[in-house]
């Protein structure tokens, strides 16, 4: 039985999903509760190895389903060895990227037909739904620079990062769209406040939505 809570970032690039998660754990973490930041794809060795070969596009020119396919088996992985077992230990798990990437970039901009991108969602996570997901809403332009600024001097742009301003535009929709889908699930926060003022507004719809005696 998972007793821990399961909370998801997602947003576009630049959008500060992983500043926010290091500011939330370390909120939660003063108050007592155990806490694991983790991040998609990736958060395991074997879910890393599989981040590098997709991130440097080498998956690219398979097309968004193999790229779905890839992601799923590094979520898989990632969920098994590291999600499920904090969640038994009571921990609470805050993890930069889920399920909504894949819908919205191989899903919605990748053009996979969303039957079989539910069918595949479904035996990949097993049951395993977020029970909050924050969603961190930014103008492209804003995001795209700011990932530009945070690149080491050589650095070139990932296998997304390198997409146009119109599939990043088309990406904020997309988001968009989910939460509107699914409002019990989601909460959109409007990312191009200053870094504190988002902390909050994110750690005020933590109370709300996931009461905890200790956040009380
Ligand atoms: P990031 O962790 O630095 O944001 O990089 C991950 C990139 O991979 C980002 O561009 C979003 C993309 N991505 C997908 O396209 N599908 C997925 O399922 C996940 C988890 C990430």
């Amino acid at each position: 039985m998972a007793t821990g809570r399961f909370i998801t970032l997602e947003g576009g690039e630049g959008a500060g999903k992983s500043t926010l998660a290091r500011g939330l754990a370390q909120r939660a973490e003063a108050l007592g509760l155990r806490v694991k930041v983790t991040r998609e794809p990736g958060g395991s060795p074997k879910a890393e190895a599989i981040r590098e070969a997709i991130l440097s596009g080498q998956v690219k020119e398979h097309g968004p389903f193999a790229e779905a396919l890839m992601f799923s088996a590094a979520r898989i992985d990632h969920i098994d060895r590291v999600i499920r077992p904090a969640l038994q230990r009571g921990e609470w798990v805050i993890c930069d990227r889920f399920i909504d990437s894949t819908r919205v970039y191989q899903g919605t901009l990748g053009r996979i037909e969303p039957g079989l991108l539910a069918e595949l969602e479904a035996v990949t996570i097993d049951g395993l739904m977020p029970d909050l997901t924050l969603i961190l809403d930014l103008d492209p332009e804003v995001g795209l620079a700011r990932a530009a600024r945070r690149r080491a001097p050589g650095e070139g742009t990932d296998r997304f990062e390198s997409e146009t301003l119109a599939f990043h535009r088309k990406l904020r929709k997309a988001y968009l769209a989910v939460a509107e889908g699914e409002p019990q699930r989601c909460v959109v926060l409007d990312a191009g406040q200053p870094p504190a003022l988002l902390a909050q507004a994110a750690w005020n719809a933590i109370r709300d939505r996931l009461p905890a005696p200790q956040l009380a």
